[in-house]
């Protein structure tokens, strides 16, 4: 039963029907004014939800159903001095909670990249950052090379988890100096801001960190797919063609948590957290342990609007917290863990 305040105050409502709409056109401009935006270094996102590399093509395939627009911006395919065919079938298989995947870096190649797929990226409003790998130093630094007579970018991605095959197929994300060598190389060659994706396969992730950190990186990706494989024992056969591959998806979620936290604590630059990211409390895990951004990889396979439908999930949970901005969810996990 209701009581007769109660009542009274329902009453008092119903009469100041314009009273009420102003507090609520309050409310909602007030969360409408909250402040999404983040910065990268020197580049400024629109909000930090990005879609990751090699699982959003070239942004372009994915214009028909997303706003590109609306994203924080998107990370292109890996880009490499030459265009690659990639590895033979099959090249992805479903995991309990993830996918593995080897597609073999299969790419049109940095040429074809700025003369076919840049000039219709520069008509959107979102940062595009161009993923660059190669198998020697000279190989990154020539893509980077080409990148920087184009217009249309807002930075480069260095993808380090790649043999380098002048060190008898070391992986540069795997040593420090290994790592610093590359970084440093790119550094020199570009004057847009450089991002390193690390590579999860480390024992200390906050020494290859700190490593890309002093060779200039000005932000790190934490972090790529982990080594793996499943096969078939009826046929004795591996499930991809290329034996091996690259887990990703909600299965790595909590490993790479520590990694983003562990690179976090070690460097000042700021860290941008992916893998296993489907639902919006994963990305407020990312945000919260210290991320200033996340992508989104693998959720765009089942759901190609992932990353935007988390955008619009992160709007609505920052206006349902009366928060304005994502340093105030952030602040409360640092301050019981710093
Ligand atoms: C099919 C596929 C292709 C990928 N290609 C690249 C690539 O070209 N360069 C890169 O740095 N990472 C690449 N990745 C790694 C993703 O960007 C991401 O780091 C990883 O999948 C973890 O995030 P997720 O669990 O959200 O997918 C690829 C991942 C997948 C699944």
């Amino acid at each position: 039963m209701r009581s007769s305040r109660q009542k009274r105050t329902n009453c008092q409502i119903l009469r100041e029907p314009k009273r009420l709409r102003v507090i609520l056109l309050h409310e909602v401009s007030s969360a409408g004014a909250a402040d999404l935006s983040v910065k990268i270094g020197a580049v400024r996102l629109r909000n930090p939800i990005l879609a990751a590399s090699g699982t959003f093509g070239y942004g372009l395939e994915f214009a028909h159903l997303v706003d590109l627009n609306h994203l924080g911006g998107f990370v292109t395919k890996g880009l490499s001095r030459e265009p690659i065919e990639g590895a033979p079938a099959p090249r992805l298989h479903p995991t309990p909670s993830g996918m593995l995947n080897a597609v073999g870096l299969q790419n049109v190649g940095v040429r074809a990249f700025v003369a076919e797929k840049l000039p219709v990226l520069r008509k959107f409003d979102t940062a595009v950052i161009a993923n660059v790998f190669g198998y020697a130093l000279e190989d990154y630094v020539e893509v980077i090379r080409v990148l920087e007579d184009a217009e249309g970018l807002a930075g480069y991605e260095l993808n380090i988890s790649c043999p380098n095959v002048k060190r008898g197929g070391m992986q540069f994300g795997s040593d420090p100096s290994l790592a610093a060598e590359v970084v440093s190389a790119a550094r020199k060659a570009a004057k847009r801001p450089l991002w390193v994706k690390l590579s999860p396969l480390v024992t200390d992730i906050g020494l290859i960190a700190r490593a890309a950190e002093e060779a200039g990186a000005d932000a790190l990706t934490v972090a790529n797919t982990y080594p793996a494989m499943a096969i078939d024992f009826h046929t004795g056969k591996s499930r991809l063609g290329n034996k091996t591959g690259g887990l990703s998806g909600p299965a790595i979620k909590p490993i790479t948590l520590r990694l983003v936290w562990e690179a976090r604590k070690a460097v000042k630059a700021p860290v941008i957290g992916l893998g296993g990211i489907e639902t919006v409390e994963d990305v407020l895990d990312y945000l919260a342990i210290g991320a200033s951004a996340v992508q989104v990889g693998t959720a765009s396979f089942a759901d190609p609007r992932a990353s935007e439908r988390l955008l619009k999930a992160l709007t609505k949970v920052l206006f349902e917290a009366k928060a304005f901005t994502l340093n105030e969810i952030r602040d409360k996990f640092l301050a019981e863990n710093s």
